[in-house]
């Protein structure tokens, strides 16, 4: 059984690196697309616990293949396929489909929802136990059934799409969204934040929706739009000159400084007998260099000198870069 995995497609090369660490040279990996591979030899349960615990980081999304089509298979025999990997009869599924082109995947998800509701299946896009993966290629249609909990995103290929608001006041904004859906983070009621590299400040917006009272720290402006806000602390200066003076212990720290991943995990380090044991971290780790992986493994290794790394992933929004969950022990 083989199992297709999404990666950024500039990230393929260290993804595959990573799968070999883990599971050896033997096993089988072939690219399907710019950003899908499929490697036959571990499982997905196997491959979801070396995603989850940031051992492999270069890889968003599981799903076990269950067959390759020119075209999908006619209706009944498409469902009988897909309730064929299911332990039990379901009530309902999550039905995801993507392709390689700006396409959105459309015309699979309805094909597959009309064979399925015929057979008394309710479908849904997700946030359901199983779910059906459709990734159609130039070249082949490919089918995928998994249990959620080892898919790593809820999202077709973990493309997650976010809604683009006018009260927006970044792109980097969908970074944090994504990382707090994505490992189910919770930040505590009332928590007092520091924002590390904070301008324009769309993370700060993100901490003030959670309820936090943030300390935003960036030499460079805020949004007009965050002035009114009295939770919201603007310290113009960099996050060094900042913890020099700095007397508050804070309950979350996020930090998105355009930076080396040394120098910004060093920053973690130094900013750790600021937080709170058991306070919260999340960490861009920016690629820079020619090796991303090295460079990440070793901003993860600085980090673990004061901190427990929960995840570890370069998710749909990051660019060149990795997220970080960490607690700081
Ligand atoms: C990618 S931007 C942050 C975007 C922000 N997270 C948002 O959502 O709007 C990176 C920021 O890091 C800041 N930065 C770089 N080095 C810094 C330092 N030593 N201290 C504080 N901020 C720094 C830059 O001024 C820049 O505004």
């Amino acid at each position: 059984m083989s199992v297709l995995f999404s990666v950024a497609a500039d990230s393929y090369e260290w993804a595959v690196r990573e799968v070999r660490g883990e599971f050896g040279r033997e096993v089988r990996i072939e690219r399907v697309s710019g950003d899908l591979g499929r490697v036959t030899g571990p499982s997905v349960h196997e491959l979801a616990q070396a995603c989850d615990a940031g051992r492999i980081m270069f890889v968003r999304h599981l799903t076990t293949e269950i067959g390759s089509f020119e075209d999908l298979p006619p209706d009944y025999e498409l469902a009988d396929l897909i309730l064929a990997e299911l332990p039990e009869y379901p009530r309902a599924l999550a039905v995801q489909a993507w392709t390689d082109s700006a396409a959105t995947g459309g015309t699979y998800y309805h094909r597959i929802e009309h064979a399925l509701t015929e057979r008394g299946v309710a479908v849904t896009r997700s946030d359901q136990e199983y779910v059906v993966s459709c990734f159609a290629g130039r070249r082949a249609v490919l089918l995928g059934v998994n249990r959620l909990a080892d898919s790593l995103s809820d999202w077709p290929g973990g493309r997650m799409r976010l809604a683009r608001a006018d009260e927006r006041v970044s792109r980097s904004e969908f970074k944090l969204e994504e990382a707090i859906a994505t490992f189910g983070l919770e930040l505590p009621a009332g928590g007092k934040a520091v924002d590390l590299g904070a301008s324009p400040g769309g993370w700060t917006r993100i901490l003030r929706q959670h309820g936090q009272e943030v300390w935003s720290v960036d030499p460079g402006e805020l949004d007009p739009r965050l002035r009114g806000d009295r939770r919201i602390h603007h310290e113009a200066t960099t996050a060094g000159r900042f913890f020099a003076a700095n007397r508050l212990r804070f309950d979350v720290a996020v930090n998105d400084m355009r930076m080396d991943q040394v120098l910004s995990a060093r920053m973690m380090v130094d900013a750790a007998t600021h937080l709170r044991r058991g306070a919260l971290a999340v960490v861009t780790l920016k690629g820079g260099g020619k090796n991303p992986l090295d460079g990440a493994r070793r901003g993860l290794d600085v980090l673990r000198q004061q901190y427990a790394v929960l995840h570890a992933r370069q998710l749909h929004h990051n660019r060149n870069e990795i997220t970080v969950i960490a607690e700081r022990e």
